[in-house]
């Protein structure tokens, strides 16, 4: 008998390998290869095959938006949600995504809009329950639950709705293909049909991708090339807040975040997240910095904490949540190389609270004043906000749109702004105190000496 032919995918990215390897070359995955045999396709309908056509002759008329009506969620969309699109909702079990999209379905069907929640893994009932915990009541709304994709489609033409949400689409499969459900093949292939339909019918599809960390199912990274909005969920569950950010978006920025608070009644919207991040900073605590984060079109402001004590034995550790590890062990190198703090004996801790992850080198000055302070037990004053990037040579750099963080500031009641020397020039202090600084030891006189 002939065997069928098999390679190895990666379910976090979809990379292929003719053997099995143990860490992923593309996205360092460890253990994440799995065996898939070869697929052969069911012959589809003949497809009508596509002519090129003059520019000027093509309308952007299609790309009108509509607000959901959330605005947080608006925003990660890029000012509201463009009919016909294709978004990936992605984020660990438990975080929120069924109860946003929910909401959002709520909101999408109390209008004229007829809109489909199509659940692989929650019965009827138990959706209902949620929507009436939600305060969801929407005429146009019906649920279907279901994971068998041909019949999803074939419900879709006929219901015919203006939005379509998969709950999730790694519990939807296709009997065309022969992997399991959640594999890499039978996610592309659910993603790719469903993403054909909403385009061919102008609906506007969610897909809801679990991303799980054993790699049990393929990760919704598998499908990022093929939508057009990516938006992940950051956070944990132990805590309120959950963040929304896009981390791809064809019809907007990307780098947007969208802060929600999780309630008895669902995702409640953050309008002012700066206020909830600061809430509950102590005072005249030493290690905690305050820093402005750009986080795409608006300036967050957020603490940034850290630990420092002596080594017990063996190597020192370092640990961060919300901020690159490696990026704090070259500000480590920074300070003790160029500012004469010896930190090779230390373990190190630094968070950043309220489940933010920055990923901004402006936040560099506030994880270093963060390291400082608590190693130095010297409290940075309440009123002082930071922000600049480090460099190798231990200068500070200029970072973006500062104007609109010292504003921030200044709306929140700070005294006192640090800044990279540089961005002196371009800026109004706005009532604030600025302070210039060129180099890591210009900083640690102006705070600590
Ligand atoms: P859920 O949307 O089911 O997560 P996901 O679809 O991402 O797996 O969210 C489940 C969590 O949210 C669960 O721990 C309960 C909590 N929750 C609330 O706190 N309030 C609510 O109104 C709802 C619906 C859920
Ligand atoms: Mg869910």
């Amino acid at each position: 008998m002939a065997k069928t032919k098999s390679h190895f995918v990666c379910q976090s990215c979809g990379q292929q390998s003719p053997r099995w390897v143990g860490r992923c070359t593309d996205c360092g995955e460890w253990n994440s290869f799995v065996e898939e045999a070869e697929t052969r396709r069911a012959p589809g309908a003949p497809r009508t095959l596509a002519r090129p056509v003059s520019l000027n002759e093509i309308s952007t008329q299609h790309d009108d938006r509509v607000p959901i009506g959330i605005s947080e969620m608006d925003r990660v969309l890029g000012g509201g949600l463009v009919p016909g699109s294709v978004t990936l909702i992605g984020g660990d079990p438990g975080i929120g995504k069924s109860t946003l999209l929910l909401q959002i379905a709520g909101l999408l069907g109390s209008r004229e809009a007829p809109t489909l929640y199509v659940s692989g893994e929650e019965s009827l009932r138990q959706i209902k329950l949620r929507a009436d915990r939600l305060g969801v009541e929407a005429p146009g709304l019906t649920l279907l639950a279901e994971n068998a994709l041909e019949h999803i489609l074939a419900i879709v033409s006929d219901v015919r709705p203006a939005a379509l949400i998969i709950d999730s689409v790694q519990t939807v499969y296709t009997e065309s293909i022969h992997s399991a459900p959640g594999s890499v093949s039978q996610v592309r292939e659910a993603a790719g049909l469903l993403t054909a339909m909403a385009k061919k019918e102008n609906i506007s599809l969610f897909l809801i991708g679990h991303v799980t960390k054993d790699g049990s199912i393929a990760g919704p990274r598998v499908l990022e090339h093929m939508v057009d909005t990516v938006l992940y969920f950051e956070g944990d569950r132990g805590h309120a807040y959950r963040i929304l950010r896009t981390i791809k978006n064809r019809f907007g920025s990307t780098q947007e975040v969208g802060v929600f608070q999780m309630k008895e009644n669902g995702l409640a919207e953050v309008a002012n997240p700066s206020e909830i991040f600061l809430a509950e900073r102590p005072a005249d605590v030493a290690g905690s910095a305050v820093v402005a984060s750009q986080e795409g079109t608006r300036p967050i402001l957020v603490e940034i904490q850290a630990l420092v004590c002596p080594v017990e034995f063996g190597v020192p550790r370092r640990m961060t949540t919300g901020v690159d590890k490696n990026r704090v062990n070259l500000l480590v190198a920074v300070l003790e190389k160029r500012a004469g703090t010896p930190l090779s004996s230390q373990d190190i801790f630094v968070n950043v609270v309220g489940g933010m992850t920055l990923s901004e080198p402006a936040a560099d000055l506030g994880i270093l004043c963060a390291v400082v302070s608590n190693y130095r037990g010297r409290p940075i004053d309440a009123k002082t906000l930071l922000f600049g990037e480090v460099g190798l040579g231990g200068e500070v750099r200029a970072v973006t749109r500062p104007q609109a963080r010292l504003r921030e500031g200044a709306k929140l009641g700070f005294q006192r702004c640090i800044v990279p020397q540089r961005c002196c020039e371009e800026i109004e202090p706005d009532g604030l105190e600025v302070v210039g600084v060129a180099s890591v030891d210009d900083l640690i006189e102006i705070l600590f000496v």
